[in-house]
């Protein structure tokens, strides 16, 4: 009797995951790797987020700071686990090998090597913050120094330090095309580079093809960045062929330092990821794609692809991210990252040790969004089933009426909007009027988690709602 094809999934299903949630031990999966960034309200503890990395076959994991209850649940579980160096600190620990091996003695040896640090990533894109140019960039490669010294005081030589890039400071090169016209500020990154040359360390790069196809999205087919064909692409400096939206991304930072005289330094890939939902002004954005892209980025790290300019290079990378966290500013692609929803439930199936055959996967929900939204939208108070914070939302409220020109106007005493008389109603018509008026320089319908946007037109009686197509 034939096995029909339903049941070779379910069997395959159950043959896929059983493997990585491995009870104790070093026998972590060799996945990709995870962000646990952790801006979010009431996200799993750290003993059950190893286990929802272990369960997606993660093999190494990313943390933004040194907790000691994270670093602690790490241990004995095998995963390798890069911690970053908080901007902040790091003029301190350029200023002070006290000080940076202050920070060693705090942050990893009471963890280490139970659990396996592998990487100190000194700042997060630092060469993307402009109001730090003076105060911090010189002092990136000092801040490393000090922190390898201290590393090889206490003979610690399997933990290597690194830092991360941005695309957007690379020159040019990452879009518009082509990667060999790309290049960075070399006052700043050749002694960084030289630093990684001579510790046989990674430049870690947070690429993300989504933010490049949003941008771009006449002339990048959705297709390319998301590993699914979409056609070819021919590099005129170097004949280099790319079939994909990330290897011009690295490719483009390979290039960079070449030109600085770094061409053979490692690279690494610190962030990348699809956002699974967004604002209904923006594109692609839904679990569909997020999928699609993480699934392939999986499988096809699994065979170290490399670059088409360093075929078969091995490179460590890391997924953004565990959860979808709800505390990050910023549009709604921000607070939509996630493998994980907030309440520790799976946004969607994912293998990230790559083994899965993509057509295992049971089906995706068809992808909404991919062209814009065409309907009007408005911004009100978020329905968070009735736990509304009263103080917060009056301090929001009051300081969307202090934006922007008559902002509030019509919920004064006597107006069209004042009825009903609740902070609640109030908030709702002021985040609209604040975002309709100022959307266009940047503001965003968030107010700190409280407001979201809405399709449906809040307006009642004579009070009136603009929307974003009024
Ligand atoms: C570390 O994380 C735990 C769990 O999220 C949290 O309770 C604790 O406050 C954090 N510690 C520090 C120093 O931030
Ligand atoms: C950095 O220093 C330069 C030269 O002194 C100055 O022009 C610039 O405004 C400073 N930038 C910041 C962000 O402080
Ligand atoms: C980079 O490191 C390699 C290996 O140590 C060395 O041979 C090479 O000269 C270094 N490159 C530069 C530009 O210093
Ligand atoms: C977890 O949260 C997601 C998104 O809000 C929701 O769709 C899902 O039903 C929740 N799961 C559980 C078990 O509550
Ligand atoms: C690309 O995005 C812009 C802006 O969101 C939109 O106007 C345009 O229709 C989009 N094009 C395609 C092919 O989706
Ligand atoms: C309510 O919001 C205020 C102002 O943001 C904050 O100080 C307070 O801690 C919040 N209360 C609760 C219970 O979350
Ligand atoms: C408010 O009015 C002032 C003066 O007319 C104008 O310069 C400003 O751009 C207006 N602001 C908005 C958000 O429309
Ligand atoms: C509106 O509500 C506020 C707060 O509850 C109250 O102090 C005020 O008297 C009300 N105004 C009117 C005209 O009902």
């Amino acid at each position: 009797m034939a096995v029909p094809a339903t049941v070779w999934a379910l069997l395959l299903l159950a043959a896929f995951s059983c493997c990585h949630v491995v009870a104790n031990g070093r026998s972590a999966a060799h996945g990709v790797g995870v962000n646990y960034g952790r801006v979010a309200d009431d996200i799993p503890p750290p003993r059950r987020s190893v286990e929802l990395l272990r369960a997606v076959g993660a093999g190494s994991v990313k943390i933004y700071d040194g907790n000691s209850s994270v670093l602690r649940a790490l241990a004995g579980t095998g995963m390798r686990v890069s911690i970053m160096v908080p901007n902040e600190i790091i003029p301190g620990l350029a200023a002070s090998a006290a000080a940076a091996d202050r920070w060693v003695a705090e942050n990893l040896v009471p963890y280490y090597p139970e659990t396996r640090v592998k990487y100190l990533l000194v700042g997060n894109e630092l060469l993307s913050d402009y109001s730090i140019a003076n105060s911090t960039w010189p002092r990136i490669v000092p801040a490393m120094e000090n922190l390898h010294a201290s590393l090889r005081r206490r003979r610690i030589s399997s933990v290597k330090i690194s830092t991360t890039l941005a695309m957007d400071a690379l020159s040019s090169g990452s879009f518009p095309r082509p990667p060999s016209a790309a290049g960075v500020a070399g006052a700043v990154v050749r002694p960084l580079l030289r630093f990684l040359n001579g510790t046989n360390s990674y430049y870690f790069v947070d690429a993300y093809p989504y933010f490049v196809w949003a941008g771009n999205n006449e002339t990048v087919p959705l297709e390319y960045a998301l590993f699914q064909g979409g056609g070819r692409y021919v590099d005129p400096g170097t004949g280099l062929t790319y079939t994909n939206m990330l290897d011009e991304m690295l490719d483009a930072v390979v290039v960079a330092m070449a030109k600085l005289g770094y061409g053979g330094v490692k690279l690494g890939i610190a962030e990348t990821g699809w956002p699974n939902g967004g604002d209904y002004e923006q594109i692609g954005g839904n679990v569909h794609n997020a999928a699609i892209y993480n699934r392939n980025l999986a499988a096809r790290m699994a065979k170290n692809p490399g670059t088409p300019a360093r075929p078969g290079a091995k490179m460590p990378v890391f997924v953004f991210s565990l959860y979808n966290e709800d505390l990050k500013p910023g549009p709604g692609t921000e607070r939509h990252w996630g493998l994980y929803y907030a309440n520790g439930t799976a946004v969607y199936p994912i293998d990230l040790t790559g083994a899965r055959p993509l057509w295992s996967y049971p089906p995706l929900p068809p992808p909404e969004n991919d062209t814009p939204y065409k309907g009007p939208v408005w911004c009100v108070l978020a329905d968070r089933g009735g736990k509304l914070n009263l103080t917060a939302v009056g301090d929001a409220l009051a300081y969307a009426c202090g934006q922007g020109n008559g902002t509030c106007a019509t919920i004064q005493p006597g107006r069209e909007c004042f009825q009903p008389n609740t902070t609640a109603a109030h908030a709702s018509y002021a985040f609209n009027s604040y975002w309709q008026q100022l959307r266009k320089n940047g503001a965003t319908c968030y107010f700190n988690n409280l407001a979201e946007e809405t399709t449906k037109d809040p307006s009642h009686g004579s009070c009136k709602f603009h929307s974003s197509l009024d």
